[in-house]
């Protein structure tokens, strides 16, 4: 293979004036002025048949962004039949000529079809532009770039040959034999182009069940991918009812390989059915799925305050606390609490909540009307809880849009739900612990959740951060020293996490490619 040079695409700034501005406006106002008709597509057919849905715009509920279709039982068993023929072909379609697929739909990401995926972004899943510039962009390229370089830097690995004159060894890699379901969320554009693509990059045929509220810009990648010179069939597009969709991929013996990331209980139904269903199948299912996170900032007496206050600030509030990465809980010694506290609220109050399409807001709506109850079912109950005082925000509005605006809480209970569950909203919680009992505080990180994707410790003192390491070590996939726990780069920080935040397969690391190839050892004797 030849070698392939990788870079981190550069974040535009959006500034007034600027020509990725002006474009963006104008992609914006065409998005938004129709309802785009999203078909399901199974190999080369374009399906628009049964009750229409609607994806709408989360700040502005009335207004109807994309209309769509659930695909059927028997759409979805055709999808299966197609993918898995087109498997086949395109398996043995050569890899240099599959890559340079992927090579020129990133510069048509990076190029002329940018301000179309941020505007999808933007208006659908409620991102401010800085928001949606590093998903749909930046984040998207590079999950495309970098999982060319390195499926051609674990290919350099060849095994030995000791007489190569007599015999030469080999190692080849193949696509899964059936299909990959790939359901993806709507929290990145980027994880949903993650999840369907890489496995087809490795010879995989895929049927993606995009979500629901992502529906338009994962409908833009698909597309992008088709032009792009994408043979039809291997990338099925397949909104469907979650537990329809389940079902068939479950009970069908092609199934290969499922990459999910959502929740942890449809994960674990997944898991449940693929096991319930073992005898059925040609392989062994690969289950890779990444599923949210209960994650922390953990303050020691020596940190700087103003860079705790500003992380914290932007991992917890950023596109409304809905990283899966996103930092909900926080540990404060009484020596810091008040000024950081102090700071919290002061940095909190200018936060603007508004239309995504107004450049100056700091974050938009959250995304839908289950996730407005959700999140404001937590902080109602926090209001009747005496253990649990609102330090700020705690105000919301589904009236037009789905606004919560970003919130913080102090609890005198290190258990408490709210520094337990996973909320997926803009709440912050904090515990204050006493000095004297850090090693109590620092135990309590890892011993009450399940979860362990990502976490921060905001510390100047050197001996204090191996202990953190050490005590610390399986209570993230991803964890930050005086940074806040959000905003990974693909090939800087590959993420991911373990215990029952996920398969920890790393997305955007160079073993994840590796999970969509069933290698072939080959010996050849002359
Ligand atoms: N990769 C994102 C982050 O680190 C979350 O999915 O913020």
């Amino acid at each position: 293979l030849q070698d392939f040079e990788v870079q981190n695409e550069p974040v535009l700034g959006y500034r007034a004036g600027s020509r990725e501005r002006a474009e963006l406006v104008t992609e914006l106002q065409r998005t938004a002025d129709v309802t785009e008709e999203v078909p399901i597509v199974i190999g080369d057919e374009y399906i628009k048949d049964g009750e229409p849905r609607y994806q709408v715009m989360p700040h502005d509920h009335g207004r109807k962004l994309a209309k769509y279709y659930y695909a059927s039982d028997k759409m979805i068993q055709k999808a299966i039949q197609v993918s898995s023929d087109a498997q086949k072909r395109w398996d043995r379609t050569p890899l240099e000529k599959r890559l340079r697929i992927w090579q020129v739909a990133a510069e048509m990401m990076a190029g002329e079809h940018r301000q179309r995926l941020n505007a999808a972004t933007m208006l659908g899943q409620s991102k401010s532009v800085v928001q949606a510039e590093i998903d749909s962009a930046a984040e998207l390229i590079d999950f495309f770039r970098f999982n060319i370089f390195f499926l051609k830097e674990n290919a350099k690995y060849q095994p030995i040959s000791e007489s190569p004159s007599v015999t030469r060894n080999s190692l080849r890699f193949r696509g899964l034999d059936g299909f990959v379901a790939a359901i993806s969320p709507f929290n990145f554009t980027a994880i949903g182009g993650n999840l369907a693509y890489t496995p087809a990059l490795m010879g995989n045929a895929v049927i993606w069940k995009p979500s629901d509220t992502a529906l338009l810009s994962n409908w833009r990648i698909f597309n992008i991918m088709r032009e792009a010179g994408l043979p039809a069939g291997v990338v099925n597009f397949v909104p469907a009812d979650g537990p329809t969709f389940g079902r068939n991929i479950t009970s069908s013996p092609q199934l290969a390989g499922v990459n999910f990331t959502g929740s942890v209980p449809t994960f674990n139904w997944l898991w449940n059915e693929v096991g319930k269903n073992l005898q059925n199948y040609k392989n062994y299912p690969r289950l890779i799925g990444e599923c949210g996170g209960k994650n922390y900032h953990f303050i020691h007496p020596t940190a700087d305050v103003q860079s705790v206050v500003t992380s914290t600030i932007r991992s917890a509030f950023e596109y409304c606390g809905q990283k899966c990465s996103a930092c909900s809980r926080m540990y404060l010694p009484r020596s810091l609490a008040d000024p950081i506290k102090q700071g919290l609220l002061e940095e909190r109050a200018k936060l603007k909540i508004g239309n995504p399409t107004d450049f100056k807001i700091f974050a938009g709506a959250v995304i839908d009307d289950k996730a407005f109850a959700r999140i404001t079912g937590y902080i109602k109950n926090a209001k009747n809880n005496p253990k649990n005082t609102i330090l700020g925000g705690g105000e919301f509005d589904d009236r037009k849009g789905y606004f919560v605006q970003p919130t913080i809480i102090e609890t005198v209970d290190p258990l408490d739900k709210l520094m337990v569950e996973e909320i997926f909203g803009p709440v912050l919680t904090i515990y204050v612990y006493e000095d004297k009992d850090l090693s109590k505080a620092l135990a309590l990180v890892g011993s009450s959740t399940k979860f362990a994707l990502t976490g921060a410790v905001f510390a100047s003192d050197k001996k204090f951060l191996q202990t953190a390491l050490e005590e610390l070590k399986m209570t993230a996939g991803n964890f930050y020293i005086n940074d806040k726990s959000t905003g990974s780069v693909v090939g800087q920080q590959p993420f991911g996490g373990g215990r029952m935040s996920g398969t920890n397969d790393k997305a955007g690391g160079p073993n994840y490619v590796m999970r969509w190839t069933t290698p072939q050892s080959i010996k050849e004797t002359f």
